[in-house]
């Protein structure tokens, strides 16, 4: 007995000795039984270094080298770049916890046609082809999908969708990993084609798509109206 307390006090004594102490403060150089990668050669980017004809350690871009972050254009013809955080275009929000508006970037043919892809790959599951959450997965048991035609959808800021994409919501997770700042733009854009498909109103549609509508036809539509 006494030799087994004597092997765990030596043993604990060993594991503190060697493990216990990381983080003192002492001015002997410490005694490294991990080094993991507290030190490794590197070059910092302004340091001189010998070993390129021009002396320094940060070298010019090779010729042809893509840049891997483009500028957002903004309505107003200003340049954005994705890694400014802080800017409306990429947070989404206007000033403090208040969302923008409006889309802050030009919505074009192409960006609707780009927002329609991009909702079609990440969307659709969910939120069904035409938002009314009525998507393949709800079929299998995942509840609580929202119809993105509810008023209360409909009526939010194009930023707080960007938001809902960008961060998700309850059991909606966040794109912000998949689908960039233009993309989720964009699928505010679409999204909100979907939602105008039916909220138009009769005299909205052009005169060569006109129906003549029976009256029973007609009785529903009014229904909808009221
Ligand atoms: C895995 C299923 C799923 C996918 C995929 C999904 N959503 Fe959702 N979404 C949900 C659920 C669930 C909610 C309800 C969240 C809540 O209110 O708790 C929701 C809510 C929303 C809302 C309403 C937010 C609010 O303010 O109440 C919007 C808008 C929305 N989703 C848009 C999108 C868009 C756009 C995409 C594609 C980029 C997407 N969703 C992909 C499940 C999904």
């Amino acid at each position: 007995m006494r030799y087994v307390l004597i092997g765990i006090a030596m043993l604990v004594f060993m594991v503190v000795s060697l493990a216990g102490f990381r983080g003192d403060i002492s001015r002997k150089p410490p005694l490294e039984i991990f080094p993991d990668m507290d030190r490794q050669p590197k070059l910092r980017p302004m340091e001189p270094n010998s070993f390129f004809k021009n002396g320094m350690s940060s070298q010019p871009l090779v010729k042809g080298t893509i840049a891997r972050s483009q500028p957002i254009t903004l309505n107003e013809g200003k340049e954005v770049y994705p890694f400014e955080k802080t800017h409306t275009v990429v947070s989404g929000f206007e000033s403090g916890t208040n969302t923008v508006a409006v889309i802050p970037i030009p919505v074009t043919s192409q960006l609707m046609e780009r927002g329609r892809e991009k909702y079609n790959i990440s969307c659709v599951p969910c939120h069904g082809g035409q938002g009314d959450g009525k998507g393949i997965v709800g079929y299998f048991g995942f509840g609580g999908i929202r119809n993105l035609h509810e008023p209360d959808v409909v009526k939010s800021t194009d930023g707080h969708l960007y938001r809902v994409i960008t961060k998700g919501k309850g059991l909606m997770m966040g794109y912000a990993n998949t689908l960039d700042v233009t993309d989720r733009w964009a699928i505010v854009a679409y999204l909100r084609a979907l939602q105008l498909s039916r909220l138009g109103k009769e005299g909205e549609v052009p005169d060569r798509f006109h129906v003549k509508t029976k009256p029973e036809a007609k009785n529903s539509d009014q229904e909808q109206k009221n």
